[in-house]
């Protein structure tokens, strides 16, 4: 809903998927539909390759590109990894970390994800910082333990400035990529929680001003319930991000008729 404090954001996670010519021709299209002053900003996490060439063509537009991962120091024999202030240079205006994919399948964890996250801030590069429980976890009783060990642990020692430079996607595993979606109540019963968590822990102000995202199934169908929540400030939209007809009515969700 939207937060005179808080700007609504929609980010559009492509994850391993389009090549340059596909992701391109893709931000031609979608420029033109989300450019309404009314309409929320569109992130778009897309693979490296194509970082310089989608900034280049979203510049003065309400496209904003970003990376989905990078490591977590500044330079070194890490071969095939990435350095945040490569991402920038290639025009990277944010970058997605501790992504549940990553977490999985890449075996990072709160502590490695806190070392991105300092590293992040201090080259100003925002971040999202993806939390979430597992549906084991969830079924345990435990959905509220397990994202304020992630906030606490992934923002371990940052200051409250740096903490500024981030936003929070609320992502419960079991609704990635899984056609689960969280209800939209769920979704702002684990927001609100998180907003309360972040304000006992790091002040009421920046709990006020922190974007929280939703993400995990968001669709067309979805968006609107969800986007409604007082404590949903956007949405992070993984498999629905790859088709220009639905994305574009998510960042349209106020006036899409599904
Ligand atoms: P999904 O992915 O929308 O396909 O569930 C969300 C994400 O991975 O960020």
């Amino acid at each position: 809903m939207v937060n005179p404090q808080r700007k609504s954001i929609i980010t559009g996670n492509w994850k391993m998927y389009k090549t340059i010519e596909e992701g391109l021709k893709f931000i031609q299209g979608l420029i033109p539909l989300v450019q309404s002053d009314e309409l929320p900003l569109v992130y778009l996490a897309v693979p490296y390759t194509m970082l310089e060439s989608a900034s280049k063509i979203t510049k003065n537009t309400k496209v904003t590109i970003g990376a989905q991962n990078m490591n977590d120091a500044s330079e070194g024999a890490f071969t095939g990894e990435i350095a945040a202030r490569m991402l920038k240079e290639a025009g990277a205006q944010f970058v997605i970390l501790g992504h549940s994919e990553r977490r999985t399948y890449f075996h990072e964890d709160n502590a490695f994800i806190n070392k991105k996250v300092k590293r992040a801030t201090q080259e100003n590069l925002p971040c999202v910082l993806c939390i979430g429980e597992s549906e084991e976890e969830r079924e345990a009783g435990l959905s509220f333990e397990v994202i304020q060990k992630q906030l606490l642990e992934c923002f371990n020692g940052l200051t409250q400035k740096d903490i500024l430079k981030c936003m929070v996607a609320y992502e419960p595993k079991w609704a990635i990529g899984t056609g689960k979606t969280a209800t939209a109540e769920i979704a702002q019963e684990m927001h609100h929680h998180c907003r309360q968590f972040v304000g006992e822990n790091w002040g009421e102000d920046i709990a006020n001003k922190m974007i929280i995202q939703y993400g995990g199934s968001v669709k067309p169908e979805n968006a609107k319930a969800l986007m409604e929540q007082p404590d949903i400030d956007g949405l992070l939209v993984g498999g629905a991000s790859l088709s220009l007809d639905f994305f574009s009515q998510i960042v349209n969700y106020n006036t899409s008729t599904v």
